[in-house]
């Protein structure tokens, strides 16, 4: 029987849980948050209350396995210095350039620059990937920003906001963005807009309206960010990087077996601009699937990110970790870290995207 919602409300952290009118997209997004798109993140006021919570301002934050950023750019928001490590290029190249400190003059001039230079083509030949994935004008407007890239001081923002628009931009329809298998060559039923929709023949357009969110998003956040704290990205495998600093902490979410495939979800990214795939290196790697096998070498993997950051780590510091643990894993793979479980809090994810069925919670783990 489906448990009552006053029962499932009995179990949750409510300062944890958000309903869409309480925390709506807007706020969930808000500044460099949205500088790309990233399947998998959790959201910046989840973080802020956990900061809150268990770490005193100014001290410094890891997460080894952080994504596209969202525990750095909050911890530099509320006044904390934060570590942040991925195995996936992309993801260290967009915390990067989220969490960057600009010139706000030669920013705003450069990006205004390029937004009035989109068009321009290229003569470089498409990838194989580019033909099957971009008509043909689109590609034309990718290759030829992609041109004009390494003429700015910001060519790494550049970068992304080519990816952004390259994602938008992809023969995809417009409901599969996240996972599309096939290009979408013919006109086709939209169950997002409910209507006839087209396959996207232009990048133009997106190549324009992203060089100026970003040039919004990166001012924006410029106004709120703390003064004097600061965030590295290291780009590296979390199991045997050597982690330079002296942490007061640890806040992550981690990958969990068999779901995303964090490389080829931007594939795009890699492809445009050459970046290293190291997919073999993710821990839980999708591809690896769910396997009896594959979740031993997933929680061998988390061990070993553990282990290998404890002698950064100050003695009894606290490692917070988001996840949804429904095969209880972690228990044992704390336990396995030498780490002792002190709190188990619950938290109702609220999931806007229509297409996924079903009510989801996520744990928060907290040990020392
Ligand atoms: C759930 S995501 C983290 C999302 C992040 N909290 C955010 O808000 O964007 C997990 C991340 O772990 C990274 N990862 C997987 N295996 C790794 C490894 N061996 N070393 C470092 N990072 C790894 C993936 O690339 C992915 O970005």
């Amino acid at each position: 029987m489906a448990p009552t919602q006053d029962a499932l409300y009995a179990e949750l952290d409510l300062a944890l849980s958000w309903s869409e009118r309480d925390l709506p997209e807007r706020e969930r997004t808000k500044h460099v948050h949205r500088l790309h798109p990233y399947l998998g993140k959790f959201i910046p006021q989840l973080v802020e209350i956990l900061l809150g919570r268990y770490f005193r301002p100014g001290q410094h934050v890891l997460d080894p396995f952080a994504g596209s950023g969202t525990t750095l750019v909050q911890a530099l928001e509320s006044g904390f210095d934060a570590t942040g490590v991925d195995v996936a290029a992309f993801n260290c190249l967009l915390m990067d350039v989220k969490t960057r400190s600009y010139n706000p003059f030669v920013i705003e001039q450069e990006l205004r620059a390029v937004h009035s230079r989109v068009g321009e083509t290229s003569s470089d030949r498409p990838s194989a990937y580019v033909r099957r994935w971009f008509a043909p004008q689109a590609a034309r407007e990718l290759l030829g920003f992609r041109a004009l890239i390494d003429e700015y001081e910001h060519a790494d923002v550049l970068r992304v906001v080519l990816a952004r628009a390259a994602r938008s931009a992809r023969r995809t329809t417009h409901f599969d963005l996240e996972f599309p298998r096939q290009p979408q060559l013919e006109p086709y039923w939209c169950h997002k807009h409910r209507r006839e929709c087209r396959p996207v023949e232009t990048a133009a357009q997106f190549l324009r309206r992203y060089t100026l969110d970003t040039l919004a998003r990166l001012k924006e956040f410029s106004r709120v960010r703390a003064r004097g704290s600061v965030a590295s990205v290291i780009h590296g495998d979390v199991r045997a990087e050597r982690l330079p600093g002296r942490y007061d902490g640890m806040l992550t979410s981690p990958p969990y077996p068999g779901l995303i495939d964090y490389h080829e979800q931007h594939r795009y990214a890699y492809e445009l601009l050459g970046l290293d795939d190291r997919r073999e290196l993710e821990v839980g790697a999708a591809a690896a699937g769910n396997s009896r096998a594959a979740l031993a070498a997933y929680s061998d993997g988390i061990v070993d990110v553990l282990l290998n950051a404890r002698p950064a780590l100050r003695r009894g510091a606290p490692i917070v970790i988001v996840v949804n643990d429904r095969r209880e894993l972690y228990p044992e793979i704390l336990e396995r870290a030498g780490l002792r479980l002190e709190e188990r809090l619950r938290r109702h994810v609220n999931r806007r995207t229509g297409r996924r069925a079903g009510e989801y919670f996520e744990d928060v783990l907290v040990a020392r």
